[in-house]
């Protein structure tokens, strides 16, 4: 069971976790027709009384642009206002997830978008690693993500994430811990709710966004990184078979961090990965706060009293 924050956002205010319900009837419970965020904030490990958010205008801005593709209107300012009357009313003490949720919430029937009442609210949850920071096993999934001619893949729609659990629990149930799916044309798009990246002969590949991948926050961060770094970036079509062959592979989101695969299939892929351990202490000490030169991604929230 999910340790939860104690104060939920809920209806233009932060009410008590348990009193944030909805009723059985709610459009968006039914139809998918939902679009959510998820952010990290974590205390500053120098100072408790200051929390940390990773790149929180990105997130505000997908998921304004995710409202806008249910057709609804989510402001920027309206996400961060709520985020941080938010964190002032939680004080979180721990590394906690949070889960901003934008969806039809009219009671009743009949998919549509249009003439329908939406609403906004934010939970959070103690989130310690995701997927193992010492790998994963990976399956090619039977399931193939979809495609942005049928469903709008830029925002989080969370009618989508059947697809995601489909292939979760297909890989889990035959003995592995994450699933990577192939788009529509045979090319290797995602994990269930990562970014893939690949290495070979020193070049960082991952799918470009034509490859129906979601805009991954921390795959956009990666890639800007390594330009810093020196380490040549390339975003072309990834094929399966470069899955078993190239030097590192591994996943990238805000759950997952950055976490390496270390096997593909029934293919065990190298320990040792030069080029994600160094964008993965990079990251780490970004997100601490302890990065002067991209502390602009970085939003501190000092806690009142
Ligand atoms: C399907 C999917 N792909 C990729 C990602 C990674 O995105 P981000 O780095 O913005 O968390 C996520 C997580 O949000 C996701 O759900």
């Amino acid at each position: 069971m999910h340790q939860f924050l104690p104060y939920a956002w809920f209806g233009g205010k932060c009410v008590p976790f348990a009193e944030a319900t909805l009723s059985v009837a709610t459009h968006a419970l039914h139809y998918g027709t939902g679009a959510f965020g998820g952010m990290r904030a974590l205390p500053n490990p120098a100072d408790s009384n200051e929390i940390l958010l990773f790149r929180a205008d990105r997130h505000a801005r997908r998921l304004s642009q995710s409202a806008r593709l249910l057709l609804t209107e989510l402001s920027e300012d309206t996400i961060h206002s709520a985020i941080h009357q938010f964190l002032q009313a939680n004080k979180p003490t721990c590394p906690v997830y949070l889960r901003p949720f934008v969806y039809t919430s009219d009671l009743g029937i009949a998919p549509r978008l249009h003439n329908i009442e939406t609403d906004f609210l934010i939970y959070g949850l103690e989130l310690g690693d995701y997927l193992s920071p010492e790998g994963v096993s990976c399956r090619i999934s039977s399931w193939t993500r979809q495609e942005d001619r049928s469903l709008p893949l830029r925002g989080k729609i969370s009618g989508a994430y059947i697809t995601s659990s489909l292939a979760k629990t297909e890989a889990v149930k035959s003995g592995f811990d994450e699933a990577l799916l192939l788009n529509s044309r045979g090319k290797v798009s995602e994990a269930s709710g990562m970014n893939l990246f690949i290495v070979r002969d020193g070049v960082l590949i991952t799918p470009g966004v034509d490859q129906d991948i979601l805009e991954g926050i921390t795959r956009a961060s990666v890639l800007e990184l390594a330009k810093t770094m020196d380490i040549p970036t390339l975003e072309r079509p990834v094929d399966k078979s470069e899955l078993f062959i190239a030097d590192e592979v591994f996943l990238s989101g805000t759950a997952a961090k950055v976490t390496p695969v270390r096997r593909v299939e029934n293919t065990d892929l190298s320990a040792s990965r030069p080029v994600m351990d160094a964008i993965r202490d990079r990251l780490t000490a970004i997100t601490e706060g302890r990065d002067p030169a991209f502390d602009h991604w970085v939003t501190r929230v000092r806690l009142n009293g």
